[in-house]
């Protein structure tokens, strides 16, 4: 199987700093991918390479088989991975209604006309739970979930075959973070997408990925089966990780 989005063997140096230090990851088209480690250990500089956003140093980037990584057309990349940041508050303009946020890649897409669409954008927030009224809303009538909604629909828009999601949930509140978690098991299931998921919430991870890498100073330390890594770590990083988020029970 051709993997969809791939890095192999990837450097990423910005002057001193070594972000990701040879790293070799590959998403596989449907599968959800969880990547977990401490701050500053390369997570996000690791997605970002994946979409071409940060500068790749040495190794590859391939998309569906094909290397991209000096490739200068990466509108067929930009339409099949899109990706969903941390802070939603920040993601969207508060001069754009919800309608003219999510309507706006359809827009650059071209061949949809004004009534199909509304119509279009209607759906898009039907599939992401809210309902029309929301259209005509601005980012500073909206919580914090409901942000992140539309910023999740927004990204659906170009009909992606894959999202990498860098810490949804981290900006929300705890009570809304298991919601937004729900959506996009939800998404997932009826739309077949692959994730790359970003977080610092093991639980989270092990709900939603089916794979986890570890990363740890640029490096990916361990890589495998989710319920496999998360219940049985064989690398000492990892078990301090997991330590640090299920703390042991207590003995009375
Ligand atoms: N644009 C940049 N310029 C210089 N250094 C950078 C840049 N982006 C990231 N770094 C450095 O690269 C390393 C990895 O950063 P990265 O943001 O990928 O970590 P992370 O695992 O996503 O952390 P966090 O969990 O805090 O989001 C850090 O040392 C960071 O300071
Ligand atoms: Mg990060």
């Amino acid at each position: 199987m051709t993997a969809l989005l791939e890095l192999r063997d990837g450097v990423c140096q910005y002057g001193t700093t070594r972000a990701v230090d040879h790293v070799t990851l590959a998403l596989q088209p449907g599968e959800s991918l969880g990547v977990v480690g401490e701050s500053g250990s390369g997570k996000t500089t690791v997605l970002r390479m994946l979409l071409r956003l940060a500068p790749v140093t040495a190794g590859q980037i391939l998309f569906e088989g094909t290397d991209i990584t000096e490739a200068r057309d990466l509108s067929a990349l930009r339409r099949a991975v899109q990706v969903v940041f941390q802070n939603p508050h920040a993601a969207l303009d508060p001069r754009y209604s919800v309608f003219s946020a999510v309507a706006e890649p359809l827009k650059l897409m071209g061949g949809v006309g004004r009534a199909a669409l509304q119509d279009r954008v209607a759906a898009l927030l039907e599939d992401v739970g809210l309902h029309g009224d929301f259209l005509w809303r601005y980012p500073h009538e909206l919580s914090g979930g409901q942000k992140q909604r539309v910023c999740i629909a927004r990204a659906l828009a170009p009909g992606p075959r894959a999202l990498l999601l860098d810490e949804p949930t981290s900006a929300l509140d705890v009570s809304v973070q298991a919601q937004i978690i729900e959506l996009l098991a939800g998404l997932r299931a009826r739309h077949g997408l692959s994730y790359l998921f970003v977080s610092h919430n093991l639980s989270v991870v092990r709900l939603l990925c089916s794979r986890v890498a570890v990363m740890q100073t640029g490096r990916i330390v361990e890589q495998g089966a989710a319920a496999q890594v998360l219940s049985s770590p064989t690398h000492p990083y990892t078990q301090t990780l997991l330590a640090a988020v299920l703390p042991p029970r207590a003995t009375a």
